[in-house]
């Protein structure tokens, strides 16, 4: 009996030396949480917050072999060399900085390190060669019609789930499985600004969806209609050594990068084991809208552009100036947004924009020789009502160029007034206040811009009104990380924005009521991607995305860069009538492609666009199915088209058609239309002339 006891402690004693792999498993948290144990592996990166081992990989690629140790002692980080072969006693542990990010896997309180051997070699991962991310789907909890954008958001946590890995199919699972490892990310590519941090986003040489022009990965749709959110993509973190990364931009090209995959601030990070080496440098040439003016008065081209922030003393405003002048070359109406109040952040009471605007208008005018003088207007908000930046006041307006576009006479509303649509006494639409708001009483403005309604006539196009809403819906601040833990994330002000699209919406129906060819144009920061079918179903059936009637392609559609994905936040949205006209529209990326954060003047890029705002006044009538061509024609014979020719033999060709298809004619219709036979066959004759002319070299095209 005693002996039994004996040997039990004995085993107790020497506890197995487990691998990472044991601690790690195949699911998001450890199947050993909170044990005791002693684990083995090679070290292969050291940082501030302890070190990271990795052990032999099993053949379960759901399976990560690496470790992060955590301690914030120097004692215990200088205890070990990387390289080391070593064993150490813990506990294992699930950390979380935040409630809504992801656990991180981690040995705590290590003790009893023990160096088994020095100068051993880890090699990493290379991704795109033994492994490659999938570039698709996130996680598959991101259920529901529009995946990542489903509402309700949260309605599950991975947390809580903990579901088995899946890394060939989603992202999370995909970079989970590496979690602690070291890899290699060969000829990396960053995909927008560094952040804060100096951290960037970056895709590796394997493959990818989404590849913009400009070398960014744009957000599209997957195939059932959810957003594409790149989970290729990956950030770089701060170097483990303590050296800092180079300053970088959309397309900035790298060399090999290796490091460890961490999840943390809630992302799947590489922490590099040194500085990344930026390989070339930005362009500085920012991009001038390939759209040109029209000189045909039924054509509006209008831009649109959220200034953020713009205030009378914003050292930005001459940059937005000249934009609007050469970059968009002044487009006959311009669609504002973060039209701040004279004194910008100042919470005064004053909520008059005349200086901001006169300040541009002015800038644009002297910039211009004087050649471009734009009129403006907006709608002073109640203060401190509309959200933004607090004391800021911001606000959608417009800038015009009389000489170009009328505003229809009429009175501007009051931030309290609610427009309405009405009918002038000679028949035109007109509204009650121009430009008015969008019933500002709604509680889905609270704390929001309210929308901004307008009635225009082009000059050389009387009669032909056209209306306008500038709308900056409410923004997705309060979001969840897109790779934490609630799924589908919290997408922030998602009701809020929902209700206000659905209010704008039914402003446009009551135009349409009145006349369902109304020319409508609906544009500015909707802040939210197509993708979100709670807000843009609002829109369904009533306005059409212009992006989609011009055709843009699905991965240069974007005005904006967060995080790793280039992605559409700006909107312009035409009703049917303007849709069947056709549209034009180019975002001009002035912002997202600038050669660095710093030079950066806006988060969002502008965009300039054009419709044709004049009504057919007498329709054409839809043509007809085309009938088969004849070559000749007599009550309801049609002889076949005959052969067009550039040689003497097709020509012969064609002649000997031609005769045969005469005679034909003489069996096929009534006896009193024979004459009419005879006529088709001298024609033949007559053609065959042309054979001659081809023979001797002379002219020998078409039919005659
Ligand atoms: C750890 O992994 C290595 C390599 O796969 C293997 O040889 C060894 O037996 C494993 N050790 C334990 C304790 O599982
Ligand atoms: C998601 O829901 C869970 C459970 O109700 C809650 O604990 C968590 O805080 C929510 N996450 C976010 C980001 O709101
Ligand atoms: C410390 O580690 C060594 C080597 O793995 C092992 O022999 C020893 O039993 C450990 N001591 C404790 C108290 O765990
Ligand atoms: C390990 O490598 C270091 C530096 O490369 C060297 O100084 C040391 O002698 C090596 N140790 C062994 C045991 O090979
Ligand atoms: C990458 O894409 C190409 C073309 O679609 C395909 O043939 C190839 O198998 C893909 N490679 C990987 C590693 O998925
Ligand atoms: C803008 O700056 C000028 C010059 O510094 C100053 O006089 C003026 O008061 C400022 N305007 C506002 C609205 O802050
Ligand atoms: C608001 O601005 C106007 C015009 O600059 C100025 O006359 C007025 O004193 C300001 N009001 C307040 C409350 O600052
Ligand atoms: C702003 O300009 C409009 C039109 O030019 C004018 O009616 C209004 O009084 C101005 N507001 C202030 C505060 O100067
Ligand atoms: C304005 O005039 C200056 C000086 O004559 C000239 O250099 C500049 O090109 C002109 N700019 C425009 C936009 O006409
Ligand atoms: C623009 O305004 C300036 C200053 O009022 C004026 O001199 C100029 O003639 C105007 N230009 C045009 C094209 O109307
Ligand atoms: C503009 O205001 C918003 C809202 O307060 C803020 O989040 C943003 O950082 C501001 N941008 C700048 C450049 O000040
Ligand atoms: C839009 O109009 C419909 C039909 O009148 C109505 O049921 C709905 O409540 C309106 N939505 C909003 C947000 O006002």
């Amino acid at each position: 009996m005693l002996a039994v006891i004996l040997a039990f402690a004995a085993v107790s004693a020497r506890a197995a030396v487990l691998n990472v792999t044991d601690i790690q498993g195949s699911s998001f948290a450890s199947p050993l949480l909170n044990q005791a144990v002693t684990v083995q592996g090679i070290v292969t990166a050291k940082g501030s917050q302890g070190f990271y081992i990795q052990s032999g990989a099993t053949d379960d690629v759901r399976v990560s072999s690496g470790l992060h140790v955590f301690s914030t002692s120097a004692t215990v980080r200088n205890a070990v060399n990387v390289g080391d072969l070593i064993t150490v006693n813990g506990k294992v542990q699930e950390f979380r900085s935040q409630a809504q990010y992801l656990t991180v896997t981690e040995l705590g309180s290590p003790t009893n390190i023990t160096i088994l051997s020095s100068n051993n070699t880890v090699a990493p991962v290379v991704l795109g060669v033994d492994r490659s991310p999938p570039t698709q789907f996130y996680t598959d909890l991101d259920v529901g019609a529009g995946g990542f954008l489903a509402t309700p958001n949260n309605a599950s946590q991975i947390t809580v789930v903990n579901p088995e890995l899946k890394p060939d199919a989603f992202g999370l699972d995909f970079w989970e499985s590496l979690e602690g490892m070291l890899v290699t990310i060969k000829n990396p590519v960053a995909l927008n600004f560094e952040n804060s941090f100096g951290e960037f986003w970056v895709r590796g040489d394997y493959n990818v969806t989404g590849l913009n022009e400009h070398g960014g990965l744009t957000m599209t749709g997957n195939p059932d209609g959810s957003p594409d959110m790149n989970p290729e993509a990956v950030i770089i973190g701060s170097p483990l050594d303590g050296t800092k990364s180079p300053t970088t931009f959309m397309g900035a090209q790298f060399g090999d990068i290796t490091g460890v995959v961490e999840y943390t601030f809630g992302f799947y990070y590489i922490l590099p084991l040194t500085a990344p080496t930026l390989l070339n440098k930005a362009n500085p040439v920012l991009p001038t809208t390939v759209i040109e003016k029209s000189e045909d008065p039924c054509i509006l081209t209008a831009g649109d552009y959220n200034t953020e922030n713009m205030s009378v003393n914003s050292t930005h405003l001459p940059t937005v100036a000249d934009q609007i002048l050469n970059n968009l070359k002044a487009p006959e109406i311009v669609f504002l947004q973060e039209i701040q109040d004279d004194n910008g952040a100042t919470d005064n009471g004053n909520v008059s924009a005349n200086g901001t605007m006169q300040k541009l208008v002015d800038t644009i005018s002297a910039l211009s020789n004087n050649t471009i003088n734009y009129s403006f207007i907006d709608v002073v908000p109640v203060n401190d009502q509309d959200g933004g930046e607090p004391g800021g006041n911001i606000r959608v307006a417009y800038a015009w160029l009389a000489d170009k576009v009328t505003l229809v006479s009429g009175t501007a509303g009051g931030p309290t007034d609610a427009n309405e649509v009405t009918t002038d006494a000679d028949g035109l639409l007109n509204l009650k206040f121009n430009p008015g708001r969008i019933e500002p009483a709604s509680e889905f403005w609270s704390a929001s811009r309210k929308p901004l309604a307008a009635v225009w006539e082009k000059v050389g196009a009387p009669g032909q009104r056209f209306f306008t809403i500038n709308v900056h819906f409410t923004s997705k601040g309060g979001s969840s990380s897109d790779q934490g833990d609630a799924r589908p994330p919290v997408n922030g002000g998602v009701d809020q924005r929902a209700g206000q699209v659905e209010t704008m919406a039914n402003f446009t129906k009551s135009i349409l009521a009145l006349d369902k060819d109304a020319s409508i144009v609906t544009a500015g920061d909707w802040n939210e991607f197509v993708f979100a079918p709670s807000v843009f179903g609002g829109v369904e059936g009533v306005l059409h995305d212009l992006d989609e009637v011009a055709k843009v392609p699905a991965v240069e559609r974007y005005t904006y860069a967060f995080n790793a994905n280039s992605e559409q936040l700006d909107h312009i949205f035409i009703s049917s009538a303007l849709a069947d006209r056709g549209a034009k529209v180019d975002h001009v990326h002035v912002n997202t492609h600038a050669v660095s954060f710093k030079a950066r003047i806006s988060d969002h890029d502008p965009s300039v666009y054009q419709v044709n705002v004049c009504k057919t006044k007498t329709p054409t009538p839809p043509t007809p199915p085309s009938e088969p061509e004849c070559a000749f024609k007599t009550g309801s014979y049609c002889a076949a088209p005959l052969p067009p020719f550039t040689d003497a033999k097709g020509c012969l060709a064609s002649v000997g058609k031609c005769f045969s298809e005469s005679i034909e004619c003489f069996t096929k219709v009534p006896l009193a239309s024979t004459p009419q036979c005879l006529k088709f066959q001298a024609q033949c004759a007559k053609d065959s002339l042309t054979c001659a002319t081809c023979l001797t070299g002379g002219k020998c095209t078409g039919f005659p």
